[in-house]
């Protein structure tokens, strides 16, 4: 949490920086305007999921939060693979999320489009990635996996915590 709210400040800090600057607003701008809006469908219990949304926040996404009591519905319109799954599903410019997805990856996800990619997962809650960091526990390296209509997976990215790998 201390790592999270550090964090925080440190962009706000950037944001403050990036705001006396006077070239620099109208590029920031466009690049926030360029993000699509994002939703999450999250259980009303999961501390995890609010921080989550907080990383996407921080990352310049407006984020919709829909508690719910049911999670599998969602899913199954998203098309998310059953054994890919984590404690929260989420949609964002026509693609699926599931779990604890750095922004760093749905940001290039949006900007490459790859052909035939249906969304990105995190399967299981790993120690580090945004929303689940430990202070005192090691981050873990985990994949953040693509899926396709059919369900078949490939690693799109690696990370340790929340830097790429
Ligand atoms: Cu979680
Ligand atoms: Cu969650």
């Amino acid at each position: 949490m201390t790592a999270i709210l550090a964090r925080r400040t440190m962009l706000a800090g950037l944001a403050a920086l990036a705001m006396s600057a006077p070239r620099v607003p109208a590029e920031a701008g466009q690049a926030r305007a360029a993000l699509p809006p994002l939703s999450v469908w999250r259980d009303p219990y999961c501390g995890c999921c609010g921080a989550w949304i907080a990383h996407m926040r921080a990352a310049g996404f407006s984020v919709h939060d829909r508690i719910v009591a049911a999670l599998a519905p969602i899913r199954q319109r998203l098309g998310t693979p059953s054994d890919l799954l984590s404690c929260h599903a989420a949609e964002v410019g026509g693609y699926a999320l599931e779990g604890h997805v750095p922004a760093a990856a749905v940001v290039r996800l949006l900007r490459e489009r790859p052909g035939g990619v249906r969304g990105l997962a995190v399967p299981g809650m790993p120690i580090g990635s945004p929303g689940m960091e430990s202070p005192g526990t090691p981050p873990e390296r985990y994949d953040v996996i693509t899926f396709d209509a059919s369900g078949r997976h490939a690693v799109f990215m690696r990370f340790v915590g929340g830097d790429p790998a």
